[in-house]
């Protein structure tokens, strides 16, 4: 018998257009994730799951059509570039995929988790690439309204589904995809001092901070700039919060440290200060809100034990509900500013290459 007609493959270029924008949404949601950290933001890391597979059964449509292209006698630099593109957009669905099911790979410094981003975004730019020799958009005859939209709500539904039962799976099978955080985060060394996992963003690696030549400096838009020495760092604030590693991993702690709402009350901000910037000895940094950062803490122990070298001696900023790569390490200087400094978002890439 028959299959509905809207049960049947799209129409190519139809199908070529949703892929399109079906790797648009992945990646935009992928590169939302990594800078989201409060349970309110959970919807991203769904939505990217769900589009993810969604993706996964237009690829598989894809790949049914052109097989029999690759084969074939016409070799050229395009098909390899097409064929390059598929693999990698096939290994970055199946190391999500592998991740969501508790899977791991040591890649040295990096992890599945790594590859599943590093593999996301190649295929952004391969698929630009591939566009610049093959894109065509679909006229309005490719579309077919109705059965089009009948097609693709199918598509969505089923993505959901199967979201839906790799979390039951998860569960009965006991993997170690089960535990993981919204975020996709696995538990790692919580409240055993400095025994969590030691990681960079990018090429961060100073060498150990000598605490005696040292100093925190206070400044910016403020009435009453100040330098203190380690000696003078007073501990007068205790918090427990989870760090979020985007490279899979959340590790939860007691810190302990310097109130950044006391190091702002004794500067006195101007009125108008918005941001306050936190900068690493490496040049790295990064600014918060300034209300956000009164909440914050520059920390000089976890779980009673002073911070090591690695997590950041001799002052880490703790910012809750944040990413692991914003809470920096090695701080030396909190800056108060009125607007924000943009060009954080290039130095938090190139710190270390200096
Ligand atoms: C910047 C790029 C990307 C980032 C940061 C990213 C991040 C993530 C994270 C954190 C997860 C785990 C979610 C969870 O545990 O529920 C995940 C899963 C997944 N991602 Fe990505 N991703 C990126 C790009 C892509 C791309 C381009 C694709 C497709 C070509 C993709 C397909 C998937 C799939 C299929 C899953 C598994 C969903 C599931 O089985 O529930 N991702 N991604």
């Amino acid at each position: 018998m028959d299959r509905p007609a809207w049960l049947r493959a799209p129409n190519p270029r139809v199908l070529d257009g949703s892929l399109l924008v079906g790797v648009g949404f992945v990646l935009a949601t992928g590169v939302v994730s990594l800078f989201s950290g409060r349970p309110s933001r959970a919807w991203v890391f769904l939505t990217h799951g769900v589009g993810g597979l969604v993706l996964a059964g237009l690829v598989g449509l894809k790949l049914r059509r052109v097989r029999h292209r690759v084969g074939g006698a016409r070799h050229s630099a395009v098909i390899a570039l097409s064929v390059l593109l598929a693999v990698v957009t096939v290994g970055a669905i199946g190391s999500g995929v592998a991740w969501v099911f508790g899977a791991s790979l040591d890649l040295g410094p990096w992890g599945l988790l790594n590859l599943h981003v590093g593999l996301g975004l190649a295929v952004g730019g391969l698929l630009a690439a591939h566009l610049v020799y093959r894109f065509r958009l679909p006229g309005r005859s490719d579309i077919e309204g109705r059965r089009t939209a009948l097609r693709y709500t199918a598509a969505v539904l089923v993505g959901a589904a199967a979201y839906r039962l790799q979390a039951s799976v998860n569960d009965a099978a006991e993997t170690a995809g089960a535990d993981r955080r919204f975020t996709g985060s696995r538990e790692d060394g919580s409240d055993d001092g400095n025994a969590f996992p030691v990681t960079s963003w990018m090429a961060d690696d100073p060498d150990p901070v000598d605490a005696a030549s040292w100093s925190l400096t206070v400044d910016g838009a403020v009435a009453e700039p100040t330098e203190l020495e380690y000696p003078e760092l007073v501990d007068d604030d205790e918090r427990r919060a989870l760090l979020d590693c985007t490279s899979g991993w959340y590790s939860e702690h007691d810190w302990t440290g310097v109130s950044v709402a006391s190091l702002l009350d004794a500067v006195d901000p101007d009125d108008d200060a918005a941001w306050v910037q936190f900068r690493s000895v490496t040049g790295y940094r990064w600014s918060l809100p300034i209300e956000e950062a009164r909440g914050a803490l520059l920390a000089t122990a976890v779980d009673g034990e002073g911070l090591d070298h690695g997590h950041g001696f001799p002052l880490r900023l703790v910012a809750p509900g944040r990413r692991g790569f914003q809470w920096v390490k090695w701080v030396e200087a909190v800056r108060v500013t009125r607007r924000r400094d943009h060009t954080e978002r290039l130095a938090i890439f190139v710190s270390g290459f200096g």
